[in-house]
């Protein structure tokens, strides 16, 4: 087992036995607050650093936006340290805001590292690359996406064989099976590295930040394109899992059929034909929200459209899609990402349950097409802005096409799928778009608030399933003052975290619920903020990841504000529930206006 300064391996038995949250030099013991601030540098000035000293090159890149994000951010923090100190410091509060030096991310600063043994996407010829946009754009009738539970047996036939065809290609053909999940592997499980001389050199992940939803969606139209292609139907649509409706919340059974190219054997046999729990919980121990959904079909259904409900209807582009890749290390990651994507991971399990193996499984392709047609909806049936910032849009990766071209193709290409050349087919209710959640009236008020804002001294909170955490946090005297926040300018809790990437991470988030009444509680109810979960990305044979995620999450807060008729309280009280994950640490808790 190899290891580096910069990376190391989840091996099977670090994770069973000392966890991998920190490198192997540091296991034993517990890292303390001094450590952690010491490792937590400010995104600016471990890119000064890196960078040789000359920050120019650097402040140039942090665009004018982020700076605004990072003040009021900061302003929030230092009020609140004026008075009754929230964040673990000063320091944290600045470094924590995505005040971040980035280095626009192009295939030309990215490399894939072969070491290890591991087997790079095939390498592409530079000089042959052409660009998306000089092509013609698609003509003829639209690929059509459909619901994968609702295939007829033509359409099912179609898909088996395409998929058939594309693993019996050539290892070294780029458009095999094998070339095509070795693409997702190699882009979440630290094998290709930033290498710029604006940043230093960092591993690149396209999960955890705003690349999330663009990369995924190149990455899947290229593979729908090849697979059209290998069965000679430039028509194909690849197959969604329909899981925000309730007829598809159970795993489509294409995906079980044992004989099938379709089949994955490596998946949850508990799960493959149950329905499906969005929420991922509860788990078996006390003080769980929902214990009675546990055999109840209805109350599952309910509960997921609520959830859909809530990840789909965040207030802005930055709490959908994440924040911007950070060359500091620091990630942000959004509730497309975060919610019910991560949900059909874990759900599925084992080739699925990490990400460097996902891809292996045919039923990914099928999750990343809903994931893909839910960023459409928001954009047209909600008519929800995207991130304006040019950095964004100009981000390009180089995929081959079915032709075997390498194709350099911009997040500013994909943003309009009608241009791509594909539609999804829809059925006209989408249920959870009625689904805002009620205040519980099960819980015995009225509620008496802490009245005491947790002290910086309580951070970092270690995380143990079974034991809640209850942090009061200070709300921004702006909305205090105006009885709470608006669309424009809402207000939502930020999580600061730092998530072992080996293991699979989940806890609730309540708003406001007195201790001791945290099960009658439930996604259906508006004092449920919502769920942070992470999918592994290492672990096993030749896993490779960053040494420890440091993430922000941030939950929507405005309308839980609004339905508690909150909106004048100084503070509020948040329950932390873990569900899953022993090594997680919660860095800060803040409120802030974004
Ligand atoms: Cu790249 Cu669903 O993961």
């Amino acid at each position: 087992m190899s290891t580096t300064a910069s990376s190391f391996v989840c091996s099977p038995v670090a994770s069973a036995s000392s966890g991998c949250l920190l490198p192997p030099s540091k296991h034993g013991a517990a890292p303390t607050m001094a450590k952690l601030q010491g490792r937590r540098l400010s995104c600016r000035a471990a890119a000064t650093a890196g960078s040789g000293g000359d920050d120019s090159v650097v402040r140039r890149n942090i665009d004018r936006r982020d700076v605004l994000f990072g003040l009021t951010g900061f302003a929030a923090v230092t009020t609140t340290n004026l008075g009754l100190a929230l964040a673990a410091d000063a320091d944290a509060g600045a470094a924590a805001e995505p005040l971040c030096a980035t280095v626009p991310i192009t295939a030309e600063v990215l490399k894939c590292n072969a070491e290890g043994g591991f087997h790079c996407p095939a390498e592409y010829d530079a000089t042959k690359v052409v660009d998306f946009s000089s092509l013609p754009l698609p003509s003829g009738p639209p690929r059509v996406r459909r619901p994968a539970h609702k295939l007829d047996d033509e359409y099912i036939k179609k898909f088996e064989e395409a998929v058939r065809r594309m693993k019996e290609l050539d290892d070294e053909d780029p458009r095999s099976f094998k070339n095509q999940s070795g693409i997702h592997e190699a882009y979440c499980d630290a094998h290709y590295r930033v290498v710029s001389a604006a940043s230093p050199e960092v591993n690149f992940d396209v999960h955890y930040s705003s690349i999330f939803a663009p990369w995924h969606r190149m990455y899947i139209y290229f593979f729908e394109r090849i697979l059209g292609d290998l069965i000679g139907d430039p028509t194909f649509g690849l197959p969604y899992w329909n899981w925000d409706s309730p007829e598809g919340m159970i795993m489509p059974s294409i995906f079980a059929n044992e004989s099938s190219p379709l089949y994955d054997e490596l998946r949850t046999p508990e799960h493959v034909r149950a329905f499906m729990d969005l929420n991922l919980g509860p788990a078996k121990q006390p003080n769980l929200p929902e214990p009675e959904c546990t055999d109840d079909i209805l109350c599952l259904i309910d509960n997921n459209l609520y959830s859909m409900y809530r990840q789909m209807t965040v207030d802005t582009p930055e709490e959908f899609h994440g924040g911007k890749f950070c060359t500091a290390g620091k990630k942000y990651t959004g509730s497309l990402e975060n919610g019910a994507h991560t949900a059909a991971h874990i759900w599925v399990g084992k080739d699925m349950g990490n990400l460097r193996t996902a891809a292996r499984d045919p039923v990914f392709y099928s999750n990343h097409s809903n994931v893909d047609r839910m960023w459409h909806l928001r954009s047209t049936k909600l008519g929800m802005p995207d991130l304006p910032y040019q950095e964004w849009l100009d981000t390009s990766f180089v995929f081959y096409d079915e032709t075997k071209r390498p194709v350099r193709i911009r997040v500013q290409d994909v943003l309009d799928t009608s241009k791509l050349g594909y539609r999804f087919e829809e059925k006209k209710k989408l249920e959870w778009m009625q689904k805002r959640p009620k205040p519980s009236s099960e819980i015995k008020r009225p509620f008496i608030a802490q009245r005491s804002v947790t002290p910086a001294s309580a951070f970092p909170v270690p995380l143990k399933k079974g034991q809640n955490e209850y942090v009061t946090v200070e709300r921004p005297e702006k909305a205090q003052a105006g009885g709470g926040s608006s669309k424009k300018a809402p207000e939502v809790l930020v999580l600061d975290l730092t998530v072992d990437p080996c293991e699979y991470v989940k806890f609730d988030v309540l708003v406001n619920v007195p201790r001791g009444q945290e099960d009658k509680v439930g996604p259906k109810n508006s004092e449920f903020a919502g769920s942070f979960t992470h999918v592994p990305h290492g672990g096993g044979d030749g896993g490779r990841m960053m040494e420890t995620q440091e993430v922000s999450y941030r939950l929507k807060l405005r309308e839980i504000i609004e339905d508690l008729k909150c909106g004048r309280d100084k503070r509020l009280d948040f329950t932390i529930v873990p569900v899953a994950g022993e090594k997680t640490l919660v860095n800060s808790v803040r409120i802030d206006i974004l």
